[in-house]
């Protein structure tokens, strides 16, 4: 099959890369860039796992063609923890308040909370339900999700969209 050339930039770095035009972004990413924090759950843009920024805004990437994200600038979940190895906000607040089990659905779920915080900077209950209704999560039951987001917002994640300077390590 013939090949077209795409140039995209993957947490900060460009790449230039020949793909097949039916090629995926999440498999772009996990197969192509070893990027394998986005997740594949359903391939079928049900579960989230595979949620991803595409300039600034959460996409699932197993609906996105790589050819899609042309020029793109694209955030994965490891582009999220600060170059030291220290957390953002909303991984230190996943991890803090328990809201991960198998941690399958985690990264899709943190991408889509970014998304959600940098919109809404201080969300309700209701708002965070309503904004990772696309993520699903077979393990936690959502609420210590929702605690986490809620006090990534607290500290600040939305407004900051940067990692906090605590200490703690990716
Ligand atoms: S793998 Fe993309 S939504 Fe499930
Ligand atoms: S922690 Fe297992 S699917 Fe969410």
């Amino acid at each position: 099959m013939s090949t077209v050339q795409v140039s995209i930039t993957v947490n900060g770095e460009r790449h230039e890369l020949d793909v097949e035009p039916r090629l995926l972004l999440v498999h772009l990413l996990r197969d192509r860039l070893g990027l394998t924090g986005t997740h594949v759950g359903c391939d079928t843009s049900n579960c989230g796992a595979c949620t991803v920024h595409l300039d600034g805004e959460a996409v699932k990437s197993c609906t996105v063609l790589a050819v899609q994200a042309d020029g793109g600038e694209i955030k994965t979940i490891e582009g999220m923890a600060a170059a030291d190895g220290t957390l953002h906000p909303l991984q230190e607040a996943f991890w803090n308040d328990h809201a991960l089990q198998c941690g399958y659905c985690t990264p899709g779920m943190i991408m889509s909370a970014a998304d959600l915080l940098t919109r809404n900077p201080n969300p309700s209950e209701e708002e965070i339900r309503s904004g990772l209704e696309g993520n699903l999560c077979r393990c936690t039951g959502y609420h210590n999700i929702v605690r986490a987001v809620q006090d990534a917002a607290k500290a600040g994640s939305g407004a900051a969209a940067a990692p906090v300077q605590s200490g703690a390590n990716a």
